[in-house]
């Protein structure tokens, strides 16, 4: 017989040391697997052993197995209990400072340029515009071609545009850009509707510019538009008037100053009283920082939409005659704020924004 009644005790005996001196789960597991392992641990090959025995000795032997099972999974039981209780005294002895301060909680909050789109969806909806988005990689012909600004027009020149390069390669005919202003949503909700027409685009635009406190090559514009039987140029200083006020406040007056863009005949650019001064141009610190001193805030282009944008889209010109109004997002929103620079909105400096 190669293992004896008293050699399993011994053993057993050996397990029971071992598993009262692990430190920690590990060795605990390492010990099960040594002892208790279906596959080869000593239980399994004493029990083995047992076929291999004299019939008479096989009571004695197969007891003294029980037995020994017994005893190690005893020992891993209490051994367990022990190191979880150890855990738990471990824990309960730190001593928590409830007289420290709790961590800030950071609440989640819009950014100014959401907040300002927000606002200006939010009014121009009173007016009756739907808020409609559209696509930032877009052709050449509704950024240019369709509003009137053919391939050698100077209107180009102040549009630092960006071209997109296809990996599929170019179509010299179609050449794709990233929109330098919203007016190509224009184009595209006249191609997709009848009138009336009223609908406001918000969105971002592209220029490839040197980046100064009112520029950067990526900006967010809104454009208006609103086509019917009977607009005209009152129509669109009322819309103007009534966005003014609830943007800004109080009495605002709008006014037009000649102005010209390929695409609105006549064309203007509309500027509102300055909402910090009133007008004045200067406040009691002096000149006025909101407006230059100059009483009036310039905020966006505007006109008749040109007959030619009508009939492209297949509108009776005969019937049908709008306007159109398009300024940038962040100018609105550093009037708003107060911010002084245009690169405040897009550093992602928390301290700011959470400041604004
Ligand atoms: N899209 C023009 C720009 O970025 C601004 C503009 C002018 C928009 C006249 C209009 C408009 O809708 O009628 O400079």
């Amino acid at each position: 017989m190669a293992t004896t009644v008293s050699d399993l005790k011994t053993r057993a005996d050996e397990a029971v040391r071992e598993i009262a001196a692990a430190a920690d789960d590990a060795a605990l597991e390492v010990a099960r697997v040594r002892y208790l392992s279906r596959k080869d641990g000593l239980i399994t090959a004493a029990t083995k052993e047992l076929a291999t025995l004299a019939a008479a000795d096989r009571p004695a032997y197969g007891q003294a197995v029980n037995e020994a099972k017994r005893r190690i999974e005893a020992a891993l039981e209490g051994r367990q209990a022990a190191l979880r209780s150890a855990t738990i005294d471990r824990s309960l002895g730190e001593s928590v400072d409830l007289t420290l301060p709790p961590r800030r909680v950071r609440l989640a909050r819009m950014h100014p340029i959401s907040r300002t789109i927000r606002e200006i969806t939010r009014v121009l909806a009173t007016l009756g515009f739907e808020a409609v988005e559209g696509p930032e990689v877009e052709w050449d012909y509704y950024n240019f071609e369709a509003l009137n600004i053919p391939r050698d027009h100077p209107a180009r020149d102040k549009f630092n545009t960006l071209w997109i390069q296809s990996p599929l390669g170019d179509d010299p005919d179609r050449p794709m850009l990233l929109r330098t202003h919203t007016s190509p949503m224009q184009i595209r909700v006249m191609e997709q509707r009848q009138p009336p027409v009223r609908v406001v685009v918000p969105g971002r635009c592209y220029r490839f510019e040197a980046t100064d406190a009112t520029h950067e090559s990526l900006f967010h514009q809104y454009e208006g538009l609103a086509i019917d039987e009977q607009l005209t140029m009152a129509d669109l200083k009322g819309v103007l008037y009534s966005f003014a006020r609830q943007l800004f406040g109080g009495e605002r007056k709008v006014k037009f100053r000649p102005d010209y863009f390929p695409f609105t005949e006549p064309s203007a650019e509309i500027a509102f009283d300055c909402f910090v001064c009133d007008g004045a141009g200067v406040t009691n610190t002096g000149r006025c920082a909101t407006c230059g001193g100059s009483g009036w805030i310039e905020a966006a282009g505007c006109g008749m939409v040109h007959p030619d944008a009508l009939r492209r889209v297949g509108y009776d010109t005969s019937r049908y005659q709008g306007f159109a109004f398009g300024g940038g997002v962040e100018r609105l929103a550093m009037l708003l704020t107060g911010t002084p620079d245009i690169r405040l909105f897009h550093e992602n400096d928390m301290r700011y924004l959470e400041s604004v």
